[in-house]
């Protein structure tokens, strides 16, 4: 019997991989989500690719009535939590929005798991929560901060996940810390679609090699690294994924929760990044220096040890296929619109 896994915020851009993963796992799969960051066109992508139709509630998780009717329906056996919001720089503008979104989004969807006895959750983590390294590699061992509202909601986040753990044994939670997620998915059906101009560096070159913005900011190049512009931990998003799978293998098999790094441990640069995407779009992307973004860390990638160790979990797929496949969903998306 197949174990059922309730995806909230699996239309969006992370979640969408996670399904396909958890579908080729042999899970069965239900998505909530309220299409805030998600093109209604995912769903469909998603049956393309599976070959499996898609259930789904269009439900905001802060919908507690909404919630229990689906737990009512569906017997779970554990939660992959995505929904929440995500942009840095609009957490600093609206941070109330972040705090009821990503804060209460979690308290109301683990409390209606808990009435439903539904006690296996795994939970979208980020690298933020590290705030500025004092080292590197960066261990889950690391000082913890936040820069951010956005990067506060996720360590609340996980601070609110470990009281409800220590005052309830039932509870088994996987908390997964992301680094740099980008790419997309070898099809090209899916794949990052930012509704704005986009925050994040691999969404901009995108758009700046689909010739819709005229050239990268490079946002700093006086930083103490190689190349003197930022290094982060770029990870395909279907290693992710492949993550959240093993994640929840490892809750199921063991009943234990953890708390791990999802990255490769190798960190590149804005300009490696933007040199490696030129080679896959077939030209120089333009770019030009400007001063550094206030917030950013010179440099942040994982110490990948404990996912290795505790889930089994590392990243196989390199720069060159990062932007590979990032460039063939923007072709194939492009061709769509
Ligand atoms: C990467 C590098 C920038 C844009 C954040 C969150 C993290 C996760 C990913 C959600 C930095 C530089 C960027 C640009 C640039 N988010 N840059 N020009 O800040 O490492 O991480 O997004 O899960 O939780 O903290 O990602 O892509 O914004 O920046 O030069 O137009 O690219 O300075 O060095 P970041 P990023």
């Amino acid at each position: 019997m197949s174990k059922r896994i309730l995806l909230t915020g699996g239309a969006g851009y992370i979640g969408s991989h996670t399904y396909v993963a958890l579908i080729e796992a042999g899970y069965e799969v239900v998505i909530l989500d309220n299409f805030a960051n998600a093109a209604r066109r995912v769903p469909g992508a998603l049956e393309q690719i599976t070959g499996v139709p898609v259930t789904l509630f269009e439900h905001d998780v802060l919908d507690r009535a909404a919630l229990d009717a689906i737990f009512a329906e569906h017997a779970f056996d554990a939660v992959v939590h995505f929904a929440a919001l995500k942009a840095v720089g609009e957490s600093v503008e609206k941070p109330l929005e972040y705090m009821q979104c990503n804060l209460g989004g979690l308290v109301t969807l683990m409390q209606a798991m808990a009435q439903a006895g539904v006690f296996n959750l795994v939970f979208s983590s980020s690298a933020a929560v590290y705030g500025v390294p004092e080292s590197l590699p960066i261990p889950e061992t690391a000082p913890l901060s936040h820069a951010n509202p956005y990067g506060y909601t996720k360590l609340v986040g996980e601070e609110i996940i470990a009281q409800t753990c220590a005052s309830d044994p039932r509870w088994s939670v996987g908390v997964l810390r992301y680094f740099n997620p980008v790419g997309a998915h070898t099809s090209g059906l899916i794949g990052e679609d930012p509704k704005d101009i986009p925050n994040n560096l691999m969404p901009y070159i995108a758009k700046v090699a689909a010739g819709e913005l005229p050239q990268l900011s490079v946002f700093g190049d006086d930083y103490a690294t190689p190349d003197g512009t930022g290094v982060r931990d770029f990870i395909h998003v279907c290693d992710l994924a492949d993550g959240h799978v093993l994640s929840l293998n490892a809750l199921f098999r063991d009943g234990l929760g953890h708390t791990v790094n999802l990255g490769t441990g190798q960190g590149y640069s804005v300009l490696e990044l933007l040199g490696a995407y030129s080679k896959a779009c077939g030209r120089d992307l333009p770019f030009q220096f400007t001063p550094r973004r206030p917030g950013d860390p010179a440099a942040s990638y994982a110490d990948p040890g404990l996912a290795k160790d505790v889930l089994g979990f590392k990243a196989t797929r390199g720069l060159e296929e990062m932007c590979t496949s990032s460039w063939h969903w923007i072709n194939t998306c492009a061709a769509d619109n």
